[in-house]
């Protein structure tokens, strides 16, 4: 517990990430269903996205991630207090992944749960994380973008199989004296839920032998209709969340996007008036990972050394539910 200061500024003072080491390509995907690199490159600008083993669940993701941003972050895994996990591939539908995760670092003194905000999980947790450290409650939070989005991908439709990878990002918030997040702005509209979704699993439809063979447990798209919203609810999210602050495009020195498609980001800094140069880019190693792609495209920003003391850095991500959220930080 500490104090709750009004005045008070949060901000990340660690990041870590975790990527599988298998590389599943364009040419190896060409075996499996009927696409091609061309089409794939061209359509999406993804190029190989990384594949977890089948040994290994999203909270093995997430550990190894978080043993990079606790230490980064200069803490001990005992520091921390809170613990939260932004992830719609969970190791299973309870206990939550973030318990798991608790369990698996011996962070013994942290309270823990999952966020499900699907793309924008990783903004939903910072934002969350934020309010907790802002009330006084905890000193300090672990947030981490986690996903085995191949354990949820249909191997057999070509729609959707190209897009996906898994991996984990990681962040560690705390007070900070300079900088910090300044501003964030959040949104939903779940009249659009069918857009991006898992059918069965869950309260709705249970599984049974018909979910099964009707591959109803795994991720369905619209993906062109999700497409024009993505394009258009990215670079609003981004504008509100900067113009909260007064800032126009060239106060912003990087954001740090969702990756889905290279051509969503390339339209998004059109309509927000942005130099594409500011836009940072892994998409084309890694695909869409969910949660996990605005958490190791930060860390991969910082750890580039793109990201440099006083940058201030936009986090913007759309995605299922339909969710978005966006985060101005001064690094
Ligand atoms: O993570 C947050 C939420 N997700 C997104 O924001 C994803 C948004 N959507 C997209 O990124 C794009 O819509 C996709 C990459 C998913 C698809 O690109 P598109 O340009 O919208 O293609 P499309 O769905 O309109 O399909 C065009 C054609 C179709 O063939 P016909 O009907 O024109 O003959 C598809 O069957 O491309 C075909 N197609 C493929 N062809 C080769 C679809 N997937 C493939 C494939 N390889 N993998």
């Amino acid at each position: 517990m500490c104090d709750k200061k009004d005045d008070l500024r949060v901000g990340i003072i660690g990041v870590g990430s975790y990527l599988p080491e298998k590389v599943l390509t364009n040419e190896d995907l060409e075996k499996m269903v009927d696409t091609s690199d061309e089409w794939i490159t061209t359509r999406t600008g993804i190029k190989e996205r990384r594949i977890a083993d089948k040994d290994t669940a999203t909270s093995d993701l997430a550990k190894e991630a978080a043993i990079e941003a606790v230490k980064n972050a200069g803490l001990k895994i005992t520091d921390i207090e809170l613990i939260i996990v932004a992830t719609i591939t969970p190791d299973s539908t309870l206990p939550s992944t973030a318990c798991i995760l608790q369990g698996k670092l011996g962070a013994k003194k942290a309270v823990a749960f999952d966020v499900s905000a699907a793309c924008a999980g990783f903004i939903y947790a910072i934002a969350t994380a934020e309010a907790f450290i802002k009330s006084g409650l905890y000193k300090n939070a672990l947030v981490i973008g986690a996903e085995k989005m191949s354990s949820f991908t249909d191997w057999k439709d070509r729609n959707t199989c190209v897009l996906f990878g898994d991996g984990a990002g990681a962040a560690v918030l705390a007070p900070v004296k300079d900088g910090g997040i300044l501003a964030t702005h959040l949104g939903s509209d779940g009249s659009q839920a069918d857009l991006l979704k898992v059918p069965a699993g869950g309260s709705r439809m249970p599984a049974s032998k018909e979910t099964v063979e009707n591959r109803l447990h795994y991720i369905k798209m619209s993906g062109s209709e999700l497409f024009k919203q993505a394009v258009k609810i990215m670079a609003n999210a981004g504008n509100e969340a900067a113009s909260l602050l007064h800032f126009g495009c060239d106060d912003i020195d990087w954001v740090i996007p969702h990756q889905a498609n290279i051509r969503i980001l390339n339209a998004v800094a059109k309509r927000m008036k942005l130099d594409r140069e500011k836009i940072y880019l892994n998409i084309e190693r890694y695909g869409n990972m969910s949660s996990a792609s605005t958490a190791v495209a930060l860390v991969e920003a910082v750890k580039e050394g793109k990201i440099k003391k006083g940058d201030v850095v936009v986090l913007d991500a759309f995605g299922a539910g339909l969710v978005w959220g966006a985060i101005v930080i001064r690094w």
